[in-house]
């Protein structure tokens, strides 16, 4: 009997994390909508010209969400994205990670590559 319902439960059982797993990381509209607090810092279009915000825009989704996880955990310490973090839902992280991946990396230019003022 158990040799016949373990092939079955195994199918159920995978079958949903399969799917789960072939979906994107979130919604990047409703990323964007929750972005309007990322932008002071990040800039407008995830790509701020001050150096000491790191670029999101194009950045790996999967990179952008662990990041956010790790703040909000404490694993990764920054006072000023630890308390950003804590604010976010685990739906809030897919969906700006999804948000800011999607985002043209060429945006924005290093400071080492402008011309001096
Ligand atoms: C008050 C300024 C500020 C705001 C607002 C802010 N951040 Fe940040 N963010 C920073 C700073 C500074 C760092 C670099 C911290 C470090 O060195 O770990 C950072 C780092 C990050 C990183 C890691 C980037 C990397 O390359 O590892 C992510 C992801 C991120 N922020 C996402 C967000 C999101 C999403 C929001 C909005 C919910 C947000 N931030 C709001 C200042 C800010």
């Amino acid at each position: 009997m158990n040799r016949l319902i373990s092939p079955a439960l195994m199918l159920m059982i995978s079958l949903p994390v399969g799917v789960a797993l072939a979906q994107p990381i979130g919604d990047p509209i409703a990323g964007q909508e929750k972005s309007q607090t990322c932008i002071a810092c990040h800039g407008a279009n995830g790509a701020s010209d001050n150096p000491a915000f790191p670029k999101l825009a194009g950045q790996h989704p999967d990179y952008l969400l662990h990041a956010l996880q790790a703040y909000r955990s404490g694993e990764r310490n920054n006072a000023i994205m630890n308390g950003q973090a804590a604010a976010l839902s685990d739906t809030d992280m897919r969906d700006l990670a999804a948000y800011y991946g999607s985002l043209d990396p060429a945006l924005g230019t290093l400071v080492r590559d402008r011309a001096p003022e």
